[in-house]
């Protein structure tokens, strides 16, 4: 195993554990579908591609036209270490997100209505959207915590279209919007028309830019879908809670661990409590379910992957954490000056 660990160090800049050698044999175990193994090894995806190649290199594994196949060599290794297929068990009333969403079946029939025609992703800004019974599970989530019934809620980057959702339910006091793209600003206020809610500011914005008065100090709950640096997460989640009008109000943001690995977790951690000094109440595992964007072959993942083969399933998921303030926290108000690097790092491989 140690030889697998250093093997597979010198391919990449990613930390690997004797455990990450284990999650990736126990999912290739379960199956033979690369986004799977990603999916259920809960490594990053570039992690796990100099795992499967090494292993491949090794002789423990084969690449059989779209497939990944144990080899008798790979079966022993397994034996030897005591590694079974990975399980999943994922309740499949919820599918894991914790909230019952019966009492809101109109509101995701009249959600899917209005955003059949919706702007479709757009690479160049880091899009990709959640399926809709996430978008409306995050309004039963939020509900269920107190935070958008008579709230004013903030949105920073809405590609997943909760604000339209948030309008549905009816339960916001005021909602505010900001993205860069101006094809889905447009879309919100046309569906706020439709809808005929009117407590809605929408701004076409770069969130690199430090945020205007408006925002600042004047919102009671947060929600933003951030690229996954550790850079981005201040900027992102950070301008949030700068929007937070003080001690008691709440964000909501995705995590993954398809881009992220757990090192990279603890720094963020470290950033909510050091730098942010707000507490983490929930983390919920694979709440957020993201329709595959269309431009996979564009994408640093396709280029990664020892096959290649189309995703057939949503493959991407994210956890969804939400924090509290609390006397202490502040927010994170300067500008950001990187370019591209506020998008990718070494984990990353979706843009
Ligand atoms: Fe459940």
């Amino acid at each position: 195993m140690e030889e697998i660990v250093s093997k597979v160090s010198e391919r990449t800049k990613i930390p690997v554990y004797s455990r990450t050698i284990e999650n990736v044999l126990s999912a290739v175990l379960s199956s033979d579908d690369v986004w799977r193994i990603v999916d259920l090894s809960e490594e990053p995806l570039p992690l796990v591609v100099a795992v499967l190649n090494t292993l491949g290199e090794l002789g423990y594994l084969e690449f059989d036209g779209s497939r990944i196949i144990l080899t008798t060599k790979g079966r022993e290794l397994v034996e030897k270490y005591g590694i079974g297929p990975r399980r999943d068990y994922t309740c499949s009333h919820c599918a894991g997100r914790t909230v019952e969403l019966d009492e809101f079946s109109d509101l995701l029939a009249e959600f899917r209505a209005i955003v059949r025609d919706r702007p479709e992703p757009k690479h160049d800004f880091d899009q990709a959207y959640v399926t809709p019974e996430t978008t409306v599970a995050r309004v039963a989530l939020m509900h269920s915590r107190g935070d958008i019934e008579n709230r004013e809620v903030f949105i920073l980057g809405d590609d997943d279209l909760t604000s339209v959702a948030l309008m549905l339910s009816g339960l916001p006091k005021r909602i505010a919007v900001l993205d860069i793209d101006d094809r889905l600003v447009r879309f919100i206020e046309r569906a706020a028309a439709e809808i005929g809610y009117s407590n809605i500011d929408m701004f076409t914005f770069d969130l690199r830019e430090p945020l205007p008065d408006y925002a600042l100090h004047k919102f009671d709950t947060f929600i933003t879908d951030p690229p996954e640096t550790v850079d981005a997460i201040r900027a992102f989640v950070g301008r949030g809670i700068a929007t937070l009008k003080g001690p008691g109000c709440a964000g909501y943001f995705g995590l993954t661990r398809r881009e992220s690995s757990l090192d990279k977790w603890r720094e963020i951690q470290r950033l909510l409590l050091n730098e942010f000094g707000v507490v983490v109440t929930d983390i919920i595992r694979n709440f957020n379910e993201y329709v595959n964007w269309g431009y996979e072959e564009e994408t640093r993942a396709w280029k990664l992957l020892p096959v290649k083969v189309k995703p057939s399933y949503n493959w991407y998921k994210s956890y969804m954490f939400r924090i509290q303030t609390l006397e202490g926290s502040r927010g994170f108000e300067d500008r950001i000056t990187a370019g591209d690097e506020l998008y990718n790092d070494e984990e990353a491989s979706t843009t």
